[in-house]
């Protein structure tokens, strides 16, 4: 392969935080024209290190060269003069403002001059050459997230950006728009750009990467390698530091008694239309039973009433012996029901309180917690220290507010607090979503041994791969009816895409 020229080099940079060193001593270059993926656990140290590239963090060593040349990045105004622009895992645009309005904005240019009409002809012309059609007088408000994307996108071409990062762009896309994005990276490159691409799913990079970089715990585990022949076995090793294993390693359920049977429930939604339309399963103590379906089907609907969060209009749920509904006392039910919610930071944890106050929220009632009408503080701790060493929280200590874990920490704070009460339902929405494979397999790991401890669970997920290797039985939901029902072990996938798209399965 020709080498080519190095668009930008950074060389060893060290960055720290309060009680870690995110990147320690990292070298890492993009070359003109290609795709660099970075990939690593979550807390590796990847934002970090390109927050550094974009001119927001200022590292206490290391230095950047751009073509060859040494500068030094003091804002991202540096940056982007520097033809260097970063999208964000969190979108940074004006709501109420049009997508001309936000290429803009920020912009030091004269404003009694700003010629919106001008500048809306000129998004509108880079869309349409690189293929991001939007629409430069929508507001942001009326677009999807993934035209939220292309907005950031056309903001750092219309600044001049030769090199483009982006962090974990596709975690807010669906598949369809993930497929759109690499098509556009890939005409980016030919067009000389130099794309990093930042995540930590390895399908991914297999796809879109020309070469990849991995970090580990702040370190280079392997320096810019080419994508090509790489297996997925070989980064996956690389990013952990141990074979991961894909497959989830569980035996045969020995289902027991019916935990819980929800019989032709009905709810609806937050618009008021019908969410659930007579929805009818049951969960066994032991099984492990899969809900499949494309998110916005019912399925956040039925996790709500399930955990008491939404009325149902009609049908009931029987648990273990008692009707759950606007009657039950859900904080009583308390440990016996557990619920990993999709939201892990604003639902399933409280952002401002400790790790060893989020471990308590389901107990802080019950002895030996509570202490006549206190909470007997040394109790928590000693609670909190035992659980994070049982379920292997990465955390500085237990007194560390949550807001600061990596999400993988978070999610084991969540599992670690819920399966400690012995649980004897537990519905689980989404729980591996956006984590790491390493994260992925221990909450995988958690979930099968809850299942073998007897507890019913309920799998709400949209990853088939994951539903097929935890799940004992599968139903499908298609707007809020279940349209299918099958044992995982040899279900075919197809079939199930199809039931999970509205076609009817024949049998
Ligand atoms: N602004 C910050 N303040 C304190 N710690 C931080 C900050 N940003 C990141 N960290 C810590 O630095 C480490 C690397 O984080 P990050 O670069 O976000 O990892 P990645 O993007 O690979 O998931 C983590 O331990 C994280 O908690
Ligand atoms: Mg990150």
């Amino acid at each position: 392969m020709a080498e080519s020229a190095d668009a930008f080099e950074m060389r060893g940079i060290v960055q720290r935080f309060p009680g870690v060193l995110a990147n320690d001593h990292v070298d890492f270059a993009g070359r003109v024209g290609e795709v660099h993926a970075l990939l690593g656990e979550n807390g590796a140290g990847k934002s970090t290190l390109m927050n550094v590239l974009a001119g927001l963090y200022h590292p206490e060593a290391g230095e950047i060269l751009i073509h060859g040349q040494h500068v030094v990045l003091r804002s991202p105004q540096d940056a982007i003069a520097n033809g260097i622009g970063m999208i964000h895992q969190h979108f940074m645009l004006v709501p109420n403002q049009t997508v001309a309005e936000n290429t803009v904005l920020g912009l030091n240019r004269p404003r009694f001059f700003l010629n919106l009409r001008k500048i809306e002809e000129q998004v509108q012309a880079l869309g349409e050459q690189y293929g991001l059609s939007v629409n430069p007088r929508a507001k942001i408000w009326e677009l999807s997230v993934g035209e939220q994307q292309r907005v950031e996108v056309l903001k750092m071409l219309f600044r001049g950006a030769k090199v483009l990062i982006m962090d974990e762009p596709t975690a807010v896309l669906t598949p369809q728009e993930v497929e759109g994005l690499f098509v556009t990276l890939r005409d980016m490159t030919k067009r000389g750009h130099t794309i990093v691409f930042i995540s930590h799913k390895l399908d991914e990079v297999v796809a879109i990467a020309d070469r990849v970089t991995v970090l580990r715990r702040g370190k280079v585990t392997a320096a810019s390698v080419s994508a090509r022949g790489v297996t997925k076995a070989q980064l996956a090793n690389l990013m952990v530091g141990r074979e991961v294993i894909f497959k989830v390693d569980k035996k045969k359920a020995k289902p027991g008694d019916v935990v819980l049977e929800v019989n032709r429930l009905c709810c609806d939604n937050d618009r008021g239309l019908p969410a659930l339309r007579e929805v009818s399963f049951q969960v066994q103590a032991g099984e492990i039973l899969g809900l499949a379906g494309v998110a916005g089907n019912g399925q956040r609907e039925l996790a709500e009433v399930l955990t008491g969060l939404r009325c149902t209009t009609s049908g009931t749920m029987n648990f273990n012996g008692t009707l759950l509904n606007r009657h039950t006392h859900w904080l009583e039910l308390g440990q016996q029901l557990a619920h990993v919610p999709e939201d892990r930071a604003a639902v399933g944890s409280v952002q401002a309180l400790s790790v060893a106050e989020n471990l308590i929220l389901k107990r802080f009632n019950r002895p030996p917690i509570s202490k006549g009408w206190s909470i007997n503080s040394i109790a928590v701790k000693q609670n909190a220290v035992k659980l994070v060493k049982e379920y292997n929280i990465a955390t500085p200590t237990v007194e560390t507010h949550v807001g600061m874990l990596s999400g993988g920490n978070l999610q084991k704070v969540i599992l670690a607090r819920e399966i400690s009460g012995h649980p004897k339902l537990m519905v689980a929405v989404h729980p591996t979503r956006g984590l790491d494979v390493g994260a992925t397999e221990a909450v995988h790991k958690l979930l099968v041994e809850q299942r073998d401890s007897g507890t019913a669970l309920l799998l709400i997920s949209e990853d088939l791969d994951e539903l097929m290797s935890l799940s004992d039985r599968l139903v499908v939901i298609y707007e809020g009816r279940i349209v299918g029902e099958m044992p995982a072990e040899g279900a075919d996938i197809r079939r199930i895409g199809l039931m999970m798209a509205g076609t009817k399965a024949e049998s």
